[in-house]
Protein backbone atom coordinates (compact mmCIF):
# COMPACT_ATOMS: atom_id res chain seq x y z
CA UNK A 1 0.00 0.00 0.00
CA UNK A 2 1.36 3.35 -1.08
CA UNK A 3 0.14 6.62 0.88
CA UNK A 4 -0.04 10.27 0.22
CA UNK A 5 -0.22 13.19 2.13
CA UNK A 6 -1.49 16.33 0.72
CA UNK A 7 -0.06 18.99 2.91
CA UNK A 8 2.61 18.82 4.74
CA UNK A 9 2.30 20.37 8.33
CA UNK A 10 2.06 18.88 11.92
CA UNK A 11 -0.66 16.15 10.90
CA UNK A 12 1.39 14.75 8.08
CA UNK A 13 4.33 14.95 9.59
CA UNK A 14 3.75 13.20 12.61
CA UNK A 15 1.94 10.11 11.04
CA UNK A 16 4.16 9.68 8.54
CA UNK A 17 7.10 9.24 11.27
CA UNK A 18 5.38 6.63 12.66
CA UNK A 19 4.04 5.26 9.12
CA UNK A 20 6.95 4.89 7.81
CA UNK A 21 8.54 3.22 11.02
CA UNK A 22 5.58 0.32 10.56
CA UNK A 23 7.28 0.30 7.07
CA UNK A 24 4.97 1.87 4.89
CA UNK A 25 5.62 3.73 1.64
CA UNK A 26 5.01 7.58 2.34
CA UNK A 27 4.43 10.25 -0.76
CA UNK A 28 4.10 14.07 -0.98
CA UNK A 29 4.51 17.06 -3.41
CA UNK A 30 5.55 19.92 -1.87
CA UNK A 31 5.32 22.30 -5.14
CA UNK A 32 4.23 25.86 -4.35
CA UNK A 33 4.64 25.10 -0.44
CA UNK A 34 6.29 27.10 2.26
CA UNK A 35 10.20 26.25 3.51
CA UNK A 36 8.40 25.06 6.39
CA UNK A 37 6.63 22.36 4.73
CA UNK A 38 8.94 21.32 2.09
CA UNK A 39 11.78 21.14 4.77
CA UNK A 40 9.54 19.09 6.94
CA UNK A 41 8.79 16.77 4.15
CA UNK A 42 12.44 16.38 4.06
CA UNK A 43 13.76 15.55 7.18
CA UNK A 44 10.73 13.31 7.37
CA UNK A 45 12.02 10.82 5.13
CA UNK A 46 8.92 10.70 2.60
CA UNK A 47 9.03 10.09 -1.06
CA UNK A 48 9.06 13.56 -2.81
CA UNK A 49 6.44 13.59 -6.27
CA UNK A 50 7.59 17.08 -7.93
CA UNK A 51 3.79 17.10 -9.01
CA UNK A 52 0.17 16.61 -7.57
CA UNK A 53 -0.79 14.70 -10.52
CA UNK A 54 2.52 12.24 -10.06
CA UNK A 55 1.35 12.19 -6.55
CA UNK A 56 -2.48 11.19 -6.78
CA UNK A 57 -1.20 8.29 -9.51
CA UNK A 58 1.80 6.83 -7.28
CA UNK A 59 -0.97 6.21 -3.99
CA UNK A 60 -3.68 4.32 -3.16
CA UNK A 61 -4.80 6.18 -0.68
CA UNK A 62 -4.59 10.56 -0.48
CA UNK A 63 -4.99 12.49 3.03
CA UNK A 64 -5.98 15.77 3.09
CA UNK A 65 -3.96 17.11 5.91
CA UNK A 66 -4.79 21.09 4.93
CA UNK A 67 -5.96 23.95 6.62
CA UNK A 68 -10.07 23.74 6.61
CA UNK A 69 -10.15 26.87 4.78
CA UNK A 70 -8.28 24.63 1.86
CA UNK A 71 -10.55 21.19 2.02
CA UNK A 72 -12.75 22.08 -1.17
CA UNK A 73 -10.32 23.06 -3.03
CA UNK A 74 -7.66 20.09 -2.87
CA UNK A 75 -10.54 17.83 -3.94
CA UNK A 76 -11.36 20.01 -6.93
CA UNK A 77 -8.05 19.78 -7.95
CA UNK A 78 -7.35 16.22 -7.43
CA UNK A 79 -10.55 15.26 -9.25
CA UNK A 80 -12.61 12.41 -10.58
CA UNK A 81 -9.01 11.29 -12.24
CA UNK A 82 -7.95 9.61 -9.40
CA UNK A 83 -8.37 6.08 -8.89
CA UNK A 84 -8.05 5.52 -5.67
CA UNK A 85 -9.23 6.59 -1.44
CA UNK A 86 -9.38 10.08 -1.03
CA UNK A 87 -9.68 11.01 3.59
CA UNK A 88 -10.41 14.02 3.81
CA UNK A 89 -8.64 14.48 7.57
CA UNK A 90 -9.19 18.40 7.81
CA UNK A 91 -11.45 20.02 10.43
CA UNK A 92 -14.59 20.63 8.44
CA UNK A 93 -18.57 20.71 8.70
CA UNK A 94 -20.33 17.06 7.49
CA UNK A 95 -21.70 19.95 4.40
CA UNK A 96 -17.73 21.06 3.48
CA UNK A 97 -17.30 17.25 3.51
CA UNK A 98 -20.02 16.25 1.04
CA UNK A 99 -19.36 19.33 -1.34
CA UNK A 100 -15.37 18.21 -1.11
CA UNK A 101 -16.72 14.56 -2.37
CA UNK A 102 -18.66 16.45 -5.55
CA UNK A 103 -15.40 16.49 -6.88
CA UNK A 104 -14.41 12.90 -6.24
CA UNK A 105 -15.12 9.81 -8.24
CA UNK A 106 -18.53 8.91 -6.48
CA UNK A 107 -17.85 6.03 -3.42
CA UNK A 108 -14.37 7.06 -2.55
CA UNK A 109 -14.18 9.93 -0.54
CA UNK A 110 -14.02 8.74 3.42
CA UNK A 111 -14.90 11.25 5.87
CA UNK A 112 -12.25 11.64 8.88
CA UNK A 113 -11.93 13.18 11.92
CA UNK A 114 -9.23 13.78 14.32
CA UNK A 115 -10.08 13.53 17.86
CA UNK A 116 -7.33 14.93 20.33
CA UNK A 117 -3.69 16.29 19.76
CA UNK A 118 -1.82 14.86 17.02
CA UNK A 119 0.89 15.01 19.61
CA UNK A 120 0.24 12.09 20.70
CA UNK A 121 1.40 10.49 17.43
CA UNK A 122 0.20 6.95 15.72
CA UNK A 123 -2.20 6.51 18.62
CA UNK A 124 -4.15 9.53 18.09
CA UNK A 125 -8.01 8.60 17.72
CA UNK A 126 -9.23 9.00 13.91
CA UNK A 127 -12.83 8.34 13.41
CA UNK A 128 -13.56 7.51 9.57
CA UNK A 129 -17.06 7.15 7.72
CA UNK A 130 -18.44 6.77 4.45
CA UNK A 131 -18.68 3.97 1.74
CA UNK A 132 -14.96 3.08 1.87
CA UNK A 133 -13.82 3.95 5.06
CA UNK A 134 -13.06 0.18 6.62
CA UNK A 135 -10.16 0.55 3.25
CA UNK A 136 -8.70 3.56 5.37
CA UNK A 137 -8.67 1.52 8.46
CA UNK A 138 -6.14 -0.87 6.94
CA UNK A 139 -3.80 1.50 8.03
CA UNK A 140 -4.62 0.16 11.46
CA UNK A 141 -2.28 -2.67 10.38
CA UNK A 142 0.54 0.02 10.33
CA UNK A 143 0.07 1.68 13.70
CA UNK A 144 -2.92 3.96 13.17
CA UNK A 145 -5.76 4.14 15.64
CA UNK A 146 -8.44 4.32 13.39
CA UNK A 147 -12.68 3.40 13.97
CA UNK A 148 -15.16 3.11 11.18
CA UNK A 149 -18.37 4.84 12.86
CA UNK A 150 -20.65 4.59 10.01
CA UNK A 151 -20.85 4.18 6.27
CA UNK A 152 -21.85 7.60 5.69
CA UNK A 153 -20.24 11.18 4.59
CA UNK A 154 -20.95 13.46 7.60
CA UNK A 155 -20.76 11.39 10.28
CA UNK A 156 -17.35 11.61 11.64
CA UNK A 157 -17.36 15.15 11.14
CA UNK A 158 -20.33 15.77 12.50
CA UNK A 159 -19.59 13.13 15.26
CA UNK A 160 -16.50 15.94 16.15
CA UNK A 161 -18.67 18.81 15.92
CA UNK A 162 -20.94 17.35 18.40
CA UNK A 163 -18.35 16.58 20.69
CA UNK A 164 -17.17 20.16 20.49
CA UNK A 165 -20.20 21.28 21.22
CA UNK A 166 -20.21 19.34 24.75
CA UNK A 167 -16.66 20.12 25.69
CA UNK A 168 -16.42 23.53 24.80
CA UNK A 169 -19.74 24.58 26.18
CA UNK A 170 -18.71 22.86 29.43
CA UNK A 171 -15.67 25.16 29.17
CA UNK A 172 -18.05 28.47 28.73
CA UNK A 173 -20.57 27.51 31.88
CA UNK A 174 -17.08 26.74 33.93
CA UNK A 175 -15.82 29.93 33.86
CA UNK A 176 -18.85 31.51 34.24
CA UNK A 177 -19.64 29.61 37.49
CA UNK A 178 -15.97 29.98 38.59
CA UNK A 179 -15.89 33.53 37.75
CA UNK A 180 -18.72 34.24 39.79
CA UNK A 181 -17.32 32.17 42.85
CA UNK A 182 -14.00 33.62 42.56
CA UNK A 183 -15.50 37.10 42.79
CA UNK A 184 -17.18 36.10 46.14
CA UNK A 185 -14.31 34.34 48.09
CA UNK A 186 -15.57 31.04 47.13
CA UNK A 187 -14.31 29.42 44.34
CA UNK A 188 -11.85 26.59 46.44
CA UNK A 189 -15.40 25.58 48.21
CA UNK A 190 -17.21 25.11 44.76
CA UNK A 191 -14.22 23.24 43.58
CA UNK A 192 -14.41 20.58 47.01
CA UNK A 193 -18.51 20.51 46.20
CA UNK A 194 -18.47 19.98 42.49
CA UNK A 195 -15.35 17.36 43.24
CA UNK A 196 -18.19 14.80 45.30
CA UNK A 197 -20.33 14.85 41.82
CA UNK A 198 -17.76 15.06 39.58
CA UNK A 199 -15.61 12.78 40.92
CA UNK A 200 -11.86 13.34 42.27
CA UNK A 201 -10.27 14.49 38.89
CA UNK A 202 -12.64 17.59 38.38
CA UNK A 203 -10.93 20.43 39.68
CA UNK A 204 -7.67 19.20 37.54
CA UNK A 205 -9.41 18.65 34.00
CA UNK A 206 -11.49 21.85 35.04
CA UNK A 207 -8.73 24.39 35.67
CA UNK A 208 -7.10 23.02 32.33
CA UNK A 209 -10.44 24.06 30.17
CA UNK A 210 -10.37 27.27 32.07
CA UNK A 211 -6.83 28.24 30.88
CA UNK A 212 -7.15 26.96 27.05
CA UNK A 213 -10.49 28.49 26.78
CA UNK A 214 -8.61 31.65 27.35
CA UNK A 215 -5.73 30.51 24.92
CA UNK A 216 -7.51 29.68 22.14
CA UNK A 217 -11.03 32.11 22.72
CA UNK A 218 -11.11 33.45 19.57
CA UNK A 219 -11.38 30.14 17.53
CA UNK A 220 -13.57 28.33 19.34
CA UNK A 221 -15.83 31.05 19.14
CA UNK A 222 -15.40 31.10 15.43
CA UNK A 223 -15.83 27.23 15.90
CA UNK A 224 -18.65 27.52 17.86
CA UNK A 225 -20.42 29.42 15.16
CA UNK A 226 -19.93 26.63 12.43
CA UNK A 227 -21.49 24.14 15.24
CA UNK A 228 -24.33 26.09 15.39
CA UNK A 229 -24.75 26.00 11.98
CA UNK A 230 -24.36 22.31 11.30
CA UNK A 231 -26.66 21.71 14.64
CA UNK A 232 -29.31 24.42 13.12
CA UNK A 233 -30.55 21.04 10.65
CA UNK A 234 -31.31 19.12 13.67
CA UNK A 235 -32.71 22.17 15.92
CA UNK A 236 -32.13 25.46 17.64
CA UNK A 237 -28.80 25.43 18.91
CA UNK A 238 -29.45 27.90 22.17
CA UNK A 239 -26.59 26.73 24.58
CA UNK A 240 -24.23 26.67 20.88
CA UNK A 241 -25.25 29.98 20.50
CA UNK A 242 -24.70 31.43 23.59
CA UNK A 243 -21.08 29.12 23.61
CA UNK A 244 -19.85 31.22 20.50
CA UNK A 245 -20.73 34.37 22.04
CA UNK A 246 -19.63 33.65 25.35
CA UNK A 247 -16.12 32.93 23.66
CA UNK A 248 -16.30 36.03 21.51
CA UNK A 249 -16.78 38.12 24.84
CA UNK A 250 -13.62 36.16 26.45
CA UNK A 251 -11.60 37.49 23.45
CA UNK A 252 -13.22 41.03 23.81
CA UNK A 253 -12.20 41.38 27.42
CA UNK A 254 -9.02 39.03 27.33
CA UNK A 255 -7.48 39.93 23.42
CA UNK A 256 -5.07 37.10 22.02
CA UNK A 257 -3.29 35.15 24.43
CA UNK A 258 0.18 33.91 23.62
CA UNK A 259 0.70 31.62 26.50
CA UNK A 260 -0.99 29.54 28.78
CA UNK A 261 -1.78 31.15 32.30
CA UNK A 262 -0.62 29.78 35.42
CA UNK A 263 -2.98 30.63 37.48
CA UNK A 264 -6.77 30.85 36.44
CA UNK A 265 -6.97 33.50 39.13
CA UNK A 266 -4.91 35.81 37.08
CA UNK A 267 -7.65 35.23 34.09
CA UNK A 268 -10.22 36.07 36.48
CA UNK A 269 -8.60 39.29 37.62
CA UNK A 270 -7.64 40.15 33.71
CA UNK A 271 -11.32 39.71 32.86
CA UNK A 272 -12.62 41.76 35.63
CA UNK A 273 -10.26 44.58 35.10
CA UNK A 274 -11.35 45.05 31.67
CA UNK A 275 -14.78 44.47 32.25
CA UNK A 276 -15.08 48.18 33.64
N1 LIG B 1 -2.64 19.50 14.50
C1 LIG B 1 -3.62 18.84 15.12
O1 LIG B 1 -3.42 18.35 16.27
C2 LIG B 1 -4.96 18.66 14.46
C3 LIG B 1 -5.99 18.05 15.20
C4 LIG B 1 -7.23 17.87 14.59
C5 LIG B 1 -7.42 18.29 13.28
N2 LIG B 1 -6.43 18.89 12.57
C6 LIG B 1 -6.70 19.29 11.19
O2 LIG B 1 -5.77 18.67 10.31
C7 LIG B 1 -5.45 19.57 9.22
C8 LIG B 1 -3.92 19.74 9.15
O3 LIG B 1 -3.48 20.27 10.38
P1 LIG B 1 -1.95 20.63 10.66
O4 LIG B 1 -1.85 20.88 12.12
O5 LIG B 1 -1.06 19.66 10.01
O6 LIG B 1 -1.86 22.03 9.88
P2 LIG B 1 -0.53 22.88 9.53
O7 LIG B 1 0.59 22.46 10.41
O8 LIG B 1 -0.98 24.29 9.50
O9 LIG B 1 -0.16 22.41 8.04
C9 LIG B 1 -1.00 22.63 6.96
C10 LIG B 1 -0.26 22.17 5.71
O10 LIG B 1 -1.13 22.28 4.58
C11 LIG B 1 -0.42 22.98 3.55
N3 LIG B 1 -1.42 23.59 2.67
C12 LIG B 1 -2.22 24.65 2.90
N4 LIG B 1 -3.02 24.86 1.83
C13 LIG B 1 -2.70 23.92 0.91
C14 LIG B 1 -3.15 23.62 -0.40
N5 LIG B 1 -4.11 24.33 -0.99
N6 LIG B 1 -2.57 22.58 -1.07
C15 LIG B 1 -1.60 21.83 -0.49
N7 LIG B 1 -1.12 22.07 0.75
C16 LIG B 1 -1.67 23.10 1.43
C17 LIG B 1 0.46 23.93 4.30
O11 LIG B 1 1.50 24.42 3.46
P3 LIG B 1 2.23 25.83 3.75
O12 LIG B 1 3.29 25.53 4.74
O13 LIG B 1 2.75 26.24 2.41
O14 LIG B 1 1.19 26.79 4.27
C18 LIG B 1 0.98 22.99 5.39
O15 LIG B 1 1.98 22.12 4.85
C19 LIG B 1 -6.19 20.88 9.50
O16 LIG B 1 -7.37 20.93 8.74
C20 LIG B 1 -6.53 20.80 10.99
O17 LIG B 1 -7.71 21.49 11.30
C21 LIG B 1 -5.20 19.10 13.15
Amino acid sequence: MKLGFIGFGEVAQTLSNGLIDHGLKVLTCTDGRSHKSAESAKSTGVYLCSTYSELAKSCDILLSAVIPAEAVNVAKNVGKNFNGIYVDLNNVSPATINEASTYIAEGYTVDAAIMGSIKNGLKTPIIASGPRAEIFAELKNYGMNIEVIGSQLGQASGLKMLRSAYTKGVSALLFESFYAAFQMGLDEILWRYLSQTEGSNFKDSSVSRLKSSTLHSHRRAQEMEEVSKFLSKYEDPLVTRATSEFFHHLHDKLGYISEKPTDYRDVFRKFKKNSF
